[in-house]
């Protein structure tokens, strides 16, 4: 019997309502989406009443390898069969596999992991070893950009989410993303040598699916070694072959000291993030190994399943893949801007990392509203609701990223039409 669709979809809106988020059912009500997710497989996902979308949302990047891929979900199950989340206090054997293999695809001398469950919780960790290796308080992040809801990575993030929850922790600092000067002016800022750390998500989804400028990151890079501070960078959603390469930073040419990997790692079946950190941050750890832990952090099941995300991710063809689409979708563009010039102001993409920036604040919304109707899932960027995401599974064949092509025209043409 399928675990499915037990009851009618408004039962399930009612239910929801009253005892999990009142509030989101109120808006989606409001907005008239009700979609409710039932069964889901690769590219697609299915409203309870058997509507099929496209998932360019992904959830950022969980359902790279698209829903429930066959490897990862097998991986799970024979890890069932013999493990648990193991004990996060006593040696691993599968959190030392999969540490040993995030270490090998990384670059620079990112040899070492801990493990978390969450983004918001890796970035954290991320924080705190960069406090805890300097002995500085400063933090530098971009001005609209997203790290998680947690702590230190609300404090990283748009005052948007953390304005309620003042005083947030000292010390964290917000420049333009992509503006080298102002971020000097604030690394040298302060009391003179006080930055522990700069953090940037590769490209800055929540703001928009910004492209940094032409040599930003090595900017970056020069910056923090001149001045002594550690570059972070949030991989969470930009890594793991979204942008064509293993790493979004890769494309750049740069290593960070840190790089936090989440989302897709889980390959969308089990929870599980990454902080990974040079060998020569290491000794804050080594002298202080109980100062971090988390209990389902790095769960030996998760590790094994994760190990077959990227046993696919660097499987031969796999990454060329990413990057034929890639074309496929900055052909379509090329066409939708030409199609559609009075709302398609702009496309953004690296890769499969993908953005539609377009005339106003209300096309975002009204773009996902479309998408429910035109067979897309997609959503907006929350710190600039002009731009809608666009990420597809990085496995979608071309067939199907023609399909997302010819929504996204028929959505643009919904838009003009409502202008
Ligand atoms: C760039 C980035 N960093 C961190 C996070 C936080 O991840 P999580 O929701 O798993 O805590 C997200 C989540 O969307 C993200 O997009």
């Amino acid at each position: 019997m399928s675990v499915i669709g037990r009851d009618p979809r408004e039962t399930v809106f009612e239910r929801f309502a009253r005892h999990v988020s009142s509030g989101k059912a109120k808006f989606f009500r409001q907005a008239g989406i009700d979609f409710v997710i039932g069964r889901r497989e690769g590219v697609y996902v299915w409203d309870l009443e058997g509507s099929r979308l496209i998932n360019c949302h992904c959830n950022g990047g969980v359902f790279n390898l698209g829903h429930r891929n066959p490897r990862v979900v097998a991986a799970l199950k024979r890890a069932l069969e013999e493990l648990d989340i193991g004990n996060h206090h006593l040696v691993s054997e599968h959190r030392a596999l999969l540490a040993e293999r995030l270490a090998s695809i990384c670059p620079g001398d990112l040899n070492r992991v801990v493990f978390g469950v969450g983004g918001g919780e890796a970035v954290d960790t991320a924080i705190k070893l960069a406090r805890g290796f300097t002995g500085r308080p400063g933090i530098i992040s971009a001005a609209g950009g997203y790290h998680g809801h947690t702590g230190f990575a609300l404090a990283a993030g748009d005052a948007k989410y953390s304005a309620p929850f003042v005083p947030l922790p000292p010390g964290f600092t917000q420049v333009p993303f992509g503006d080298l000067e102002a971020l000097e002016e604030a690394v040298k800022g302060g009391a003179g040598e006080e930055t522990a750390a700069v953090i940037f998500e590769t490209i800055p989804a929540t703001l928009g699916m910004v492209i940094p400028p032409e040599g930003f990151f090595q900017g970056v890079r020069e910056l923090c070694d001149r001045h002594g501070a550690l570059m972070i960078i949030d991989e969470v959603q930009t890594g793991l072959g979204r942008c064509g390469a293993v790493w979004g930073i890769d494309t750049y040419g740069v290593a960070p000291d840190i790089l936090i990997t989440a989302k897709g790692l889980s390959g969308g079946i089990y929870p599980i993030t990454a902080t990974v950190y040079s060998d020569r941050l290491d000794a804050f750890f080594e002298e202080n190994p109980f100062i971090h832990v988390s209990t389902f952090g790095g769960a030996e099941v998760g590790c094994y399943a994760a190990l077959e995300v990227l046993d696919i991710l660097e499987e031969e063809g796999f990454l060329e893949h990413v990057r034929e689409i890639a074309d496929v979708f900055s052909n379509g563009f090329r066409e939708l801007r030409d199609r559609h010039p009075r709302v398609l102001l702009e496309t953004r993409q690296r890769g499969l990392m993908m953005g539609l920036k377009m005339a106003n604040d209300l096309c975002g919304p009204l773009m996902t509203l479309a998408g429910f109707r035109r067979g897309i899932l997609t959503i907006y960027a929350n710190n600039d609701t002009s731009v809608s995401q666009i990420l597809p599974p990085l496995i979608i064949e071309e067939a199907q990223a023609r399909q997302v092509l010819e929504s996204l025209d028929a959505m643009l043409s919904d838009l003009e039409s409502n202008a």
